[in-house]
């Protein structure tokens, strides 16, 4: 359903849902214009016709007490993600990505990540009837998981929680140890089903990629997209192929973890590194490395009245044919996300980020990468 995206944001932080677009002063309207043509503009999801915005929302955080939250899930923790769900389509953000291992319940205070996107869409359906809302989920490929079926029951599972009858796009997280041929059968039944809308895979090399964009293609069925972990500051789809083979197969790529997790949005410094998980990533010593870099992007966002988040999240959209899906634990960073979204960096300024940004040695990537 396609939510009337009127809403384009008119500051940085504070998006409203107007009916339609104000009118503005002569001298902001090309800016305003162009804001308002690229938040409405949508990208097809390669050979699909699944239409996305620009920019989608992750939703790994959300109830997730393994990574996220520091072990703990609670009531206000609730309602600031409930928030960032509404904030994002507040702003005409419609896209968002779940799976069904977030918030899994083997993690102790955890809440399921996809039972809670069900539940804000249900919720925010009352007061807004026939609003988008597009839903990619992911299949976790366990090794105890066999065959084209187990595709079909794990997806009738996250429909369940999700509480849909179909997901606009269904996803396979992480390449199998065995069994992959058979999971890229399943999603091919699972469009022939009527139970998603495209289908894409996660974390897959140049040649896995390949393979399953011609298994599916024999099908008739378009391979979507590739999700894979992509950033300033991680450029591995640059380096193995896998961004070069997207592009040639018209296969969009989903950037996850475009912000790195926080740490290129200027927050954490050596002094103040993340706690959790991502403290063991981006250490002190790794922040240290990565501040001549945070103040270029600093620099460059100030001529244009952007934040370092905004810049980092353009860089990417720059690339072209990539949608970045960050974060948002609370509304003000899903809105903050917003503003990447209406302008361009300059090619130069594009090149000379990417220089700078290769003098730092990247972090360490999800290992299923290299299934
Ligand atoms: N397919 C896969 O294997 C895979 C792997 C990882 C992620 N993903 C997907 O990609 C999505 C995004 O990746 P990610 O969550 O790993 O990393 P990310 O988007 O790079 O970073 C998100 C974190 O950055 C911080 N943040 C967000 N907005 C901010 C802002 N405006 N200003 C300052 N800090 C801000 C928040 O944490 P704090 O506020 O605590 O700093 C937030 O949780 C996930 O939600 C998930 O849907 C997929």
């Amino acid at each position: 359903m396609a939510m009337n995206v009127s809403s384009a944001c008119f500051s940085v932080f504070s998006c409203k849902k107007p009916n339609r677009i104000r009118a503005v002063a002569s001298e902001d309207f090309a800016s305003t214009a162009a804001l308002k043509t690229d938040t409405e503009d949508k990208l097809k999801l390669g050979g699909s016709e699944l239409k996305v915005t620009r920019l989608g929302i992750g939703a790994w955080s959300w109830g997730d007490t393994s990574y996220w939250n520091n072990f703990q899930w609670d009531d206000q923790k609730l309602k600031a993600a409930k928030a960032a769900f509404n904030g994002s389509l507040d702003c005409g953000i419609t896209f968002f990505d779940t799976a069904e291992v977030y918030g899994s319940p083997l993690a102790l205070g955890a809440e399921n990540s996809e039972t809670l996107l069900g539940r804000f869409i249900k919720e925010r359906e009352n007061d807004n009837p026939g609003e988008e809302v597009v839903v990619a989920t992911k299949f976790a490929a366990l090794p105890w998981r066999f065959g084209r079926q187990s595709v079909i029951s794990a997806l009738k599972d996250s429909l369940n929680r999700l509480g849909l009858s179909s997901v606009d796009l269904y996803q396979l997280h992480w390449p199998g140890i065995w069994g992959n041929e058979g999971y890229i059968d399943g999603l091919g039944d699972a469009v022939e089903q009527g139970l998603v809308k495209a289908v894409g895979v996660s974390n897959y090399s140049e040649k896995r990629l390949r393979d399953a964009y011609e298994r599916l293609k024999k099908r008739g069925i378009p391979l979507a997209s590739n999700q894979v972990n992509y950033s300033l500051i991680y450029r591995l789809p640059e380096q193995n192929g896998v961004k070069a083979a997207c592009d040639e197969l018209g296969v969009t790529l989903i950037a996850y973890s475009p912000i790195a997790q926080g740490a290129l949005t200027g927050k954490y410094k050596p002094e103040n590194p993340p706690s959790g998980p991502r403290g063991r990533i981006y250490t002190p010593e790794f922040l240290t490395k990565l501040q001549p870099l945070l103040m270029r992007i600093n620099e460059i966002g100030g001529n244009y009245g952007k934040t370092p988040t905004q810049v980092v999240l353009n860089w990417l959209i720059a690339q072209e044919n990539v949608v970045p899906i960050p974060g948002a634990k609370n509304a003000a960073q899903a809105k903050e996300f917003v503003g990447a979204l209406g302008w361009r960096l300059s090619n130069e300024e594009v090149d000379e980020l990417r220089s700078l940004a290769s003098e730092i040695s990247p972090v360490t990537g999800f290992p299923v990468e290299k299934l």
